[in-house]
Formats: structure tokens, sequence, C-alpha cells
């Protein structure tokens, strides 16, 4: 099947902040059977991030508040190089700024590098901007972002999206104008929180986090679905997916791909392995001849 121009043998990709940046874990992913693998989100300069706890299961899903650690751009497109070493995979670079200058200039380092698509995290609980709104849930911010970012790249521009977006359809349709090539959504839901009863205190040391994982793949569907009516071009779905049928849903809810967060710590890398073996076995059991056939497949009561 081909996502934004590249052929790729399975949807299933690696979701953005998972697995780091190591060039090696992620090229097992493509080995299991991933078309895409996306990178940590990366910034202009390395962030050390939040200390410790930074995630934490609950009946549902993880809660998160990792604090963007990364190593900073240069570093990160380094791995990246060494990924497409022998490998025929599509790497995401998944970037973030604190505004729409700095998103240019990481935007200008992956378009140079070896990346084959560049995504905005705009929707990522540390990212905002000077009223505390994270970028994704103001549409000027949007416009500006992504139309700026498409000035200096060649190569496919996703705008990651928030499920806490008032109206996530609508800011959708406004990436979509400003250029982007392709939408990928949800990030994380929340901010929610986890409490030890014993301690009497958060589980997280931020006191607060991210929600993901199986509790928010309603939510995920939902959204798709509403996003996937309003704009033409290609969605790259997660939220909660972590097995084939759960991917399967929400290729029929609007996705063109599916990525997977979460459920690597649930059920190891073997997730890849098993999902894409999952799905085969579906589409074979209902008569669907190839990937692209279950998208947007969706019919409404
Ligand atoms: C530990 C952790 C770290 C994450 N880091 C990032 C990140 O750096 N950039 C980003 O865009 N999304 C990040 N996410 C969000 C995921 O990419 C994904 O959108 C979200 O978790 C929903 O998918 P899931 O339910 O399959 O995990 C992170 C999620 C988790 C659980």
């Amino acid at each position: 099947m081909r996502f934004l121009g590249k052929e790729i043998p399975s949807p299933l990709t690696l979701a953005s902040g998972i697995l780091g940046i190591s060039f090696s874990s992620l090229q097992r992913v493509i080995r299991d059977g991933a078309g895409m693998v996306t990178t940590k989100s990366l910034s202009l300069e390395p962030r050390i991030g939040h200390e410790g706890p930074i995630i934490a299961e609950f009946n549902g899903g993880l809660i998160n508040s990792v604090g963007l650690t990364n190593p900073g751009i240069k570093d990160g497109l380094e791995e990246v190089k060494k990924f497409h070493n022998n490998l025929d995979g599509v790497a995401i670079v998944s970037v973030f700024g604190a505004n729409a200058q700095e998103f240019v200039r990481l935007a200008d380092a992956v378009n140079a590098s070896s990346g084959d698509f560049l995504e905005l995290n705009l929707s990522c609980p540390n990212v905002e901007d000077e009223f505390k709104r994270p970028f994704a849930l103001v549409p000027e911010k949007i416009t500006e972002i992504v139309s700026e970012v498409k000035k200096v790249t060649s190569i496919p521009v996703l705008a990651k999206l928030s499920p806490n977006a008032n109206d996530i359809a609508y800011m959708a349709q406004l990436a979509e104008e400003a250029g982007a090539d392709g939408i990928t959504m949800i990030n994380t839901l929340g901010h929610g929180m986890v409490i030890d009863a014993v301690a009497r205190r958060p589980v997280l040391r931020n006191n607060i986090g991210g929600i993901s994982g199986p509790c928010i793949k309603p939510l995920a569907l939902k959204l798709i679905y509403d996003v996937y009516k309003r704009v033409k071009i290609p969605i790259l779905g997660t939220g909660g997916v972590s097995n084939g049928l759960d991917a399967v849903e929400m290729m029929m809810a609007g996705a063109s791909a599916v990525a997977i967060g979460s459920a690597v710590y649930d059920r190891g890398l073997d997730v890849f392995k098993s999902t894409r073996l999952e799905m085969e076995v579906f589409m074979k059991d209902h008569g669907y001849s190839g990937y692209s056939d279950l998208i947007g497949i969706l019919e409404e009561n």
C-alpha cells in the first residue's frame, strides 16, 4: 500500500515517544512488520525532561509526563541516518518548538536530512503559547506554524492534533488549508491524575500527565471519523490500538495508517508482528484484498 507517496508493506507505525530515538530499536519495528516509525519528538536543543516517576499504568491505560526528553535535533537526525542504512523503512521525524520560528528551523533541518516525513507535534501538553495553551488548541497557531513550515519543506508534513481541542475537525481543516499533507491524531488525552492512596500523593512526580492506551480508543475512533469526513488529506491514526482488530476499526473510521504507542509497553515489540498477522487474518476471513480496502468504509447506523 502507499502512504503519502511512499510504498509501505503495512499501515502499522510506531507512535512518537515510545521507543526514543535509537536507530536499532527503530529498525527492529520495521523488521517486525511495521511500515513506518516515528521518532521521539525532537527540539532544537537536548532536553532532560521531568524527574521520575514519569509513567504509570492504571486499569485502562497509561499516564505519562515525560517532559519531552530528547537528545536534540542534531543527534536525533544522526540516528535517522543510521536507521536508513540497509533498511527500507519510512522514518517520520517528530519535532516540537516553542514558536513558529523554532518549528521552521527544525523543519529546515529535517528537510535536509534523510527523514522521510516531518511530523509537527503541536499537541504536546508541554508545548504552549504565551497564554499556556497547547498550539493544537489555538486555530491561528495551527495556521501560522503549518504554513511557515511548508515554506521551507519539500517532504510531506503531518500535523499532530490533540483530542483536547473543542472541535478537532476544524483544527484539521485549518492544518489542511495551511498546506499540511496529513494529520496525525490523537495525542494523549487530558491531563489526568493517578493517585497512590497509601502515600496520599499522585503517582507521577509531575502530579499530572497525558492519558493513553485502550481507554482512549473509542474517543480516537470518533474523532478520526469526524476528521475523515472533513478533510481530504490522509490520517495517521493513533490512540489505544493494541491488536489487529483495533487497527482494522481505526482504518474503517478513516485512518490510512495506524500508529501503536502504549501497547508496546504492554505487549512488547512483538505487538507489531502480531497486530499485522491479526489484520491479515481478519482481511482474509472477511474478503478484503488489501489494507487500503479498509480505509473509511464505516457505515453509520
Ligand atoms: C510515554 C509516552 C511518550 C510520548 N511521547 C510523545 C512525543 O514525544 N511526541 C508525540 O507527539 N507524542 C508522544 N506520545 C503520544 C503517542 O505518540 C500517542 O499519540 C498516544 O500515546 C496515543 O496512542 P497510544 O494510545 O497507542 O499510546 C507519547 C506517549 C507516551 C505513552
